[in-house]
């Protein structure tokens, strides 16, 4: 469902040929496709079909494809690999690797804005969730912070602040819309956004384990990028032990939102194992 709607709609874009081929050469190189699964997740506890959310949960994607272009740049990580393939940049060259994300994000409010079977005040809300989530205070903000802490010995405190807006936020946008998209009121919103906070802190945890522990051929990314770029991560600050018990205990605060919730939340739990055992 999610493919063919990357590969529709990017295709009927009247855009550069080598944009259009950039652009979905990311898309669909994979990916766990976990914040689309969320957003479904969270449609399905309150008893609604994941075709409502179709349109917001491939513009979510993008964002998060268009964030890890970025991400991979020289500028940045300066990393060769992702999902499995070469980066971006490597085949299509820096330029268009900045405007294929640059694309990216602009066109998935676009989609968004387009949905047909969204009301109009409903696309706002939406609209407003994701900037936040994407922008400057959220995980634009986190990337910044990011890169600033290289070379440098955070506290726990300056590096949760950066895997909250990094990676959490955009996480807890992806179940706030579900939420949205099925009518839940404030009180719901706040629980469901309390699980995915925890949620999103435990699967950046995982990141960085991973990003020492994992295998290449499984996580589609090369070992090692945090300690080349002299990042603070988790393990670093806390030994590999301490990262897995503060792993440990965000995937149990989630696991107590969700119950808190009162309705049948199974599909998200399964994610929930899913991020704490993952090993890609
Ligand atoms: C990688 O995200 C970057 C982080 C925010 C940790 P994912 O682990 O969700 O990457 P894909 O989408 O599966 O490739
Ligand atoms: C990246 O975090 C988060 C975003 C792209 C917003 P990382 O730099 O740890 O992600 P990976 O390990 O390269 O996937
Ligand atoms: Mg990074
Ligand atoms: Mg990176
Ligand atoms: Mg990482």
């Amino acid at each position: 469902m999610l493919e063919e709607k990357f590969r529709e709609s990017v295709a009927r874009l009247e855009a550069p040929s080598d944009l259009k081929e950039s652009m979905l050469y990311s898309l669909e190189a994979g990916g766990k496709r976990i914040r689309p699964l969320l957003l479904f997740a969270t449609l399905q506890a309150f008893g609604e079909m994941p075709e409502k959310g179709i349109h917001a949960a491939a513009a979510i994607e993008m964002i998060h494809t268009y964030s890890l272009i970025h991400d991979d740049l020289p500028s940045m990580d300066n990393d060769d690999l992702r999902r499995g393939k070469l980066t971006n940049h490597k085949v299509f060259g820096d330029a268009i690797a900045i405007l294929a994300g640059d694309a990216l994000l602009t066109f998935s409010f676009q989609l968004i804005s387009e949905s047909a079977n969204v009301d109009a005040e409903t696309k706002i809300r939406l609209v407003n969730e994701i900037a936040k989530a994407a922008g400057p205070e959220g995980m634009v903000g986190g990337q910044v912070a990011d890169m600033n802490g290289e070379n440098q010995q955070l506290s726990l405190e300056e590096l949760e602040y950066i895997h909250i807006h990094k990676t959490g936020k955009l996480l807890v946008a992806s179940v706030k819309a579900g939420a949205i998209l099925a009518g839940a009121d404030d009180d719901q919103l706040e629980t469901f956004a309390l699980f995915a906070h925890h949620l999103g802190l435990a699967f950046q945890i995982r990141d960085d384990i991973l990003d020492l522990e994992g295998s290449e051929e499984k996580i589609g990314k090369k070992v090692g990028s945090d300690e080349n770029n002299h990042k603070s991560t988790y393990p670093s600050l806390l030994t590999m032990d301490g990262a897995k018990k503060a792993l440990a205990h965000h995937i149990e605060m989630a696991k107590g939102n969700l119950k808190q919730t009162g309705m049948n939340t199974k599909l998200l739990e399964e994610i929930t194992d899913l991020v704490a055992n993952r090993d890609h």
